[in-house]
């Protein structure tokens, strides 16, 4: 409905490890490359978890910040910020609430999951429950229809989607909304006036998902289109209603998994991480210590690559000829595991060696970044007023 936009957000977990580098990090980068990028710290978030350990966040944030900064998100083409920042956040995911069903947030399966997992925890908090409603309003705010995330928050996802469908229903209603559509139309000039009607008609009378695409493509290209009209125009598509908030997709990105030094999921509270500003020493000693195949006790003992977590790092860090020397290494016994594991070490350090570089200038001069995410803050902002103004107008709040 509007050009394309990209929005991610991650927890402020301070420096970065290899896991948020192949999972999420390269992904952006290669997004940056061809859309407009915002990617925030979400720094509520953390708080609706970790409400009571908040002396952490800040430096949290700065730290993430560098290395989002050092593998290469470029500010020229992303912007980056800080949630709590943009005090609009607060107020959408406010006003999302009084239209969100408890029964909705109860369901999202992270709920009851994570209360479970961290029992340690008491979160039968109101701010917990309602952290979809939060990462809605982080999406909806800046109309992105693209959204990178992980497998973890696909339910999250369907969840913003459903609220946005919600929101467009009770407060798209407009006195006089077919009339202004029609005039809409008629501003599309003939020709393409004609074609709107017929893929209008074919998607709801046909239901052709591919028509109501192509309708979309072509309003995204009608560029002399007020807001306001655009917005009917890809309300009428599908019903009677404007469509102020447009529901954002999932980018799903099959990304590897990137297990720690013990084999577990690399978390930084598991402290099994290897982190990207990690020097070459330390790197070095965690991968010659790090787990393998259990079966291997002696060097004379064959192994299986698929149960050592040293292998899903080949996998991600070695081209198909090691990959088949570590194979056939592993299971005839032909190497040991420190051969095994050598040029894996070579090759993190090797792609650390760019990053230790850019983020040298930060680390230097720490007031780089915070001008950085200021600016950022600031273009993020404009963007949220934007649609604020169209929120308020819509739900009887706007007081010319
Ligand atoms: N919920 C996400 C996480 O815990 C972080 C997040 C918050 C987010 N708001 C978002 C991700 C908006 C994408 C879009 O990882
Ligand atoms: Fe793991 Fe490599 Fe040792 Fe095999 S040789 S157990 S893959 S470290």
């Amino acid at each position: 409905m509007f050009a394309d936009r990209v929005l991610s957000g991650m927890r402020p977990t301070g420096r970065m490890h290899i896991g948020h580098y192949h999972g999420a990090l390269k992904n952006w980068l290669r997004l940056q490359e061809e859309y407009e990028c915002l990617y925030f710290a979400a720094d509520w978030h953390a708080l609706t978890t970790h409400y009571e350990t908040p002396e952490r966040i800040e430096e949290s944030v700065w730290e993430m910040f560098i290395d989002w900064l050092a593998v290469g998100i470029n500010p020229a083409r992303s912007t980056i910020f800080i949630q709590s920042r943009i005090l609009e956040h607060a107020e959408l995911t406010l006003l999302l609430g009084m239209i969100a069903p408890v029964g909705w947030l109860e369901r999202v399966p992270t709920y009851k999951d994570q209360q479970e997992k961290l029992s340690d925890r008491d979160l039968a908090n109101y701010g917990f429950l309602g952290y979809p409603v939060m990462q809605a309003a982080d999406i909806l705010i800046y109309r992105a229809n693209m959204v990178p995330v992980g497998e973890d928050q696909v339910s999250h996802l369907e969840l913003v989607r459903e609220l946005a469908r919600r929101f467009n229903y009770i407060y798209g209603r407009e006195p006089g909304f077919e009339d202004k559509a029609k005039a809409a139309i008629k501003k599309l000039g003939s020709r393409r006036a004609k074609r709107y009607e017929a893929l209008r008609t074919a998607f709801q009378e046909q239901g052709d998902e591919a028509a109501l695409q192509a309708a979309r493509d072509m309003l995204d290209e009608a560029q002399n289109l007020a807001l306001g009209d655009r917005e009917r125009l890809f309300g009428y598509l599908e019903g009677s209603r404007r469509m102020i908030l447009p529901e954002p997709q999932p980018l799903l990105t099959d990304t590897p998994k990137v297990p720690g030094i013990d084999g577990q999921k690399m978390s930084k509270s598991y402290g099994n991480a290897i982190y990207l500003r990690e020097d070459a020493a330390s790197v070095t000693q965690k991968i010659r210590t790090m787990q393998t195949d259990p079966a291997r006790v002696h060097r004379s003992d064959p192994g299986t690559p698929e149960k050592c977590p040293v292998w899903p790092l080949h996998q991600i860090y070695s081209d198909q000829v090691r990959q088949a020397w570590v194979q056939r290494g592993c299971t005839t016994a032909g190497i040991g595991c420190l051969e095994c594991k050598q040029p894996l070490i070579d090759a993190v350090i090797a792609e650390q060696q760019p990053i230790h570089e850019r983020a040298q200038k930060y680390l230097d001069d720490p007031s780089l970044v915070r001008a950085i995410v200021a600016d950022g803050c600031e273009r993020a902002r404009k963007l949220a007023e934007e649609t604020m103004r169209d929120v308020r107008e819509a739900m009887g709040l706007a007081y010319s």
